[in-house]
């Protein structure tokens, strides 16, 4: 639907990327239009009334009719109309906004202190939202923490996240590009670090996960994968380099020989190897709550069911890494092809 009116004041909104986009703005731009033609008769009218109807010398004042049915009618029906249309316009903008399509794939955001995860149908997971164009998605969303709100100007779409709930909203993304999401709830010193990327493909659903949200765990590189998952889930409260962060510091985890808790009491470690202290660290991510490091808030969400004993494993080998605070990540391969082609090198008896 090209509206003229719509096209005339697009310029100063941003692209319209999704299926809600044209309807929305062509709702705001009625509105906003409708309220300056009323701002400008009125302010004219009176202005202009002002100034032939001033006090004079000379000039005695008419009586006024007091009464006019006909006027009355125009400005109350008038309106009233115009309010009506409004709001069967906004009711079943508001209807569609909250009936997903059937053919959606779902999306599990989870919104934490500070940045986003995206969990795709496939398991995998990314801090990037990738999307197929004209593919539509619901996205799940839930929050670790505190109150987030999740919003893509280019796709109107934006919803308040709280803790403990699900909310759920929808949107078929209808131009290729590259966009940002940002929180727009004021969450803490790290709210202006929530921007993440946006990117909507070309390829079909099934060839963009393919291709952007396939990560495959690689055996070889245990410590690699830990620094993945630590990207992913640790590093927006525990800091490698000993910086200060929502939650202690990973640097000196691994020689650690004592820790004091909240409670008073101590645990003691004969090096990362030891039982106790791999057990502390696995207990640390499953159950957060039953230890608290002595100075930090109980803050930390479960990890429990989210992470495989393989991906702990991962991160312990990260840890153990990360122990003197700097950590370079090992060169990658190129492309795919050519993971692929090693893996085949790897496999094939020469
Ligand atoms: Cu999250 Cu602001």
């Amino acid at each position: 639907m090209i509206n003229p009116l719509q096209s005339l004041a697009q310029f100063y909104l941003p692209k319209q990327a999704s299926n809600f986009a044209a309807e929305t703005d062509f709702l705001f731009n009625a509105i906003l239009w409708i309220s300056i033609v009323s701002f400008v008769a009125i302010v004219v009218v009176m202005v202009w009334f002002a100034v032939i109807y001033r006090r004079r010398p000379g000039y005695v004042p008419k009586s006024s009719p007091s009464h006019s049915l006909g006027l009355e009618l125009l400005w109350t029906i008038g309106p009233s109309l115009i309010l009506i249309w409004i709001f069967f316009e906004g009711a079943s903008g508001y209807a569609t906004l909250k009936t997903p399509a059937n053919d959606a794939e779902v999306i599990e955001v989870t919104a934490f202190q500070f940045g986003w995860i995206f969990t795709y149908p496939n398991g995998e997971v990314s801090e990037t939202l990738h999307l197929s164009v004209n593919q539509p998605v619901r996205l799940q969303m839930t929050s670790n923490d505190v109150i987030h709100s999740f919003y893509v100007p280019e796709f109107r779409a934006k919803m308040d996240i709280m803790p403990g709930r699900k909310h759920s909203m929808w949107f078929k993304p209808t131009l290729i590009g590259d966009y940002k999401l940002f929180c727009t709830e004021y969450c803490g010193e790290g709210h202006s670090k929530m921007v993440r990327d946006v990117i909507v493909h070309a390829e079909p659903w099934k060839e963009m996960l393919r291709k952007n949200v396939r990560y495959r765990e690689d055996q070889n590189h245990p410590v690699a994968n830990g620094h993945r998952l630590y990207k992913l889930w640790c590093g927006g409260c525990h800091s490698y380099d000993g910086s200060a962060k929502t939650g202690p510091s990973f640097k000196g985890l691994a020689s650690l020989t004592n820790r004091e808790f909240a409670d008073g009491s101590t645990l003691s470690f004969s090096g990362s190897e030891s039982d106790e202290w791999q057990n502390y660290i696995s207990e640390s991510i499953r159950k957060p709550d039953a230890r608290i490091v002595k100075g930090y808030p109980n803050q930390m969400p479960s990890f429990e069911g989210k992470l495989s004993p393989e991906q702990i494993g991962y991160i312990i080998r990260f840890l153990r890494e990360v122990d003197g605070g700097t950590y370079t990540e090992p060169a990658k391969p190129a492309t795919e092809s050519e993971v692929e082609a090693g893996a085949e090198a790897a496999t094939t008896p020469q």
